[in-house]
């Protein structure tokens, strides 16, 4: 059985439905349930006898431990985490708490338990740690792409907290011996995603008749994955992957933030013509930048294509007409998800 740590967010819930697709293995999902965890990114697993939910925190070191026990996990998928750079800047204490301290409970709470297996099973054990491309910081134009080898430069709150957590996860490995294995993904996009990040939060915006945020002058550069392709790179790192080893994960799709809104507002004009008519990509609207805002961020991702066979099997072009369509068949997802505390966050950001 696998216990995977977040699993009510938005990649963590696209893994376990993923994970159950493809095969029989049992899931626990631990997850605290923040503002972006919910549980009804699950609900076709309610009945399924292979799946629970435990709702609880992962600084709770005691708690993670007897359910590894319990359970008798083989290995851990990390997920839960504090994720979004904006939220960061404004309140970076629970990016801290969640992502250096919980991390570092879990590690302890995995190390025990690891050492408790007969040897044999302490092999196979994975404590699988989920993180970001963010951690090496910014490119300039033309800089080659981020490899596994590159120096850490984090420069917000959120990936600073991402890289002290990858650290800690080394340390384990290198201290005691703990299997860890490490993978550091480019931006993702696809069903569940919150709509606080661009993508879900541009398609809610242009169907609300509101306006499209660019931050600066929207030509900072991300490379944009389909969630999918991202779960399914991590089951072959889970399955493949060497112990101690870090991969990084990418779409190989570098594309400007106003070119990816110029895409989704393109896609919206022919699937749901806007009323009145005009396209909605007349609501982008460029508003003051992200303080610290990086520039680019690209992913080499030769390392997992050569050694574990993994390469992405959606192109931005079709990855994003799925989410746009994802998007228009479950407002009442959207609707219930943008609840009172999603209001005030967009009225601090947006409201300056
Ligand atoms: P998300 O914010 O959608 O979900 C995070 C989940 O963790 C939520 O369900 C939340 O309730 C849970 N959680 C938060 N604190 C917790 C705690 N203390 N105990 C238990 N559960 C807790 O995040 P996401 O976008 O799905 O990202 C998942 C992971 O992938 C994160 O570690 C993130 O750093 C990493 N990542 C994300 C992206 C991306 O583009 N979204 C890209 C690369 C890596
Ligand atoms: P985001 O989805 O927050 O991911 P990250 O900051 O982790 O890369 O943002 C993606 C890019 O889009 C980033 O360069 C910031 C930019 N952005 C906007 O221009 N407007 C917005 O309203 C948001 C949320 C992001």
């Amino acid at each position: 059985m696998i216990l995977v740590t977040g699993g009510a967010g938005f990649i963590g819930s696209n893994y376990i439905l993923g994970w159950l697709r493809r095969g029989d293995e049992p899931v626990v999902n631990l997850d605290i349930l923040t503002y972006a965890g919910n549980p009804a990114n699950l609900s076709a697993l309610v009945a399924d006898p292979r799946y629970a939910f435990h709702r609880g925190d992962i600084c709770d070191q005691e708690m993670v431990e007897s359910l590894l026990r319990q359970h008798s996990i083989r290995a851990v998928i990390h997920f839960a985490a504090e994720s979004h750079v904006d939220r960061s800047i404004h309140g970076p204490d629970a990016f801290v708490q969640t992502n250096v301290v919980g991390t570092f409970r879990l590690l302890e709470a995995a190390r025990r338990h690891w050492l408790t297996l007969p040897v044999q099973d302490r092999d196979r054990f994975r404590f699988l740690h989920v993180s970001t491309d963010e951690v090496y910081g910014s490119l300039a134009a033309d800089d080659p792409p981020f490899r596994e080898t590159g120096r850490y430069e984090p420069n917000s709150p959120y990936s600073a907290s991402k890289a002290a957590s990858d650290h800690l996860v080394r340390s384990y490995h290198h201290t005691y011996g703990l299997p860890v294995v490490t993978t550091n993904c480019s931006n993702n996009y696809g069903p569940f995603q919150f709509p606080e990040k661009l993508i879900p939060l541009c398609i809610h915006n242009a169907l609300s008749g509101k306006p499209l945020p660019i931050y600066g002058d929207g030509r900072q550069v991300r490379d944009w994955l389909y969630v999918e392709d991202h779960c399914t790179a991590i089951e072959r790192v889970l399955a493949a992957g060497r112990p101690g080893e870090t991969y990084n994960i990418g779409g190989w799709n570098e594309q400007a933030n106003i070119d990816v809104v110029r895409v989704l507002c393109g896609i919206l004009d022919e699937e749901r013509p806007r009323v009145g008519g005009g396209s909605y990509a007349d609501q982008i609207t460029f508003v003051k930048d992200r303080p610290g805002h990086d520039r680019r961020y690209a992913i080499d991702a030769r390392k997992i294509e050569e050694q574990l066979g993994w390469r992405p099997a959606d192109t931005f072009a079709t990855g994003i007409r799925k989410t746009v369509r994802w998007y228009l068949e479950h407002g009442d997802w959207v609707a219930s998800v943008v609840s009172g505390g999603y209001r005030e966050w967009i009225d601090r950001q947006y409201g300056r």
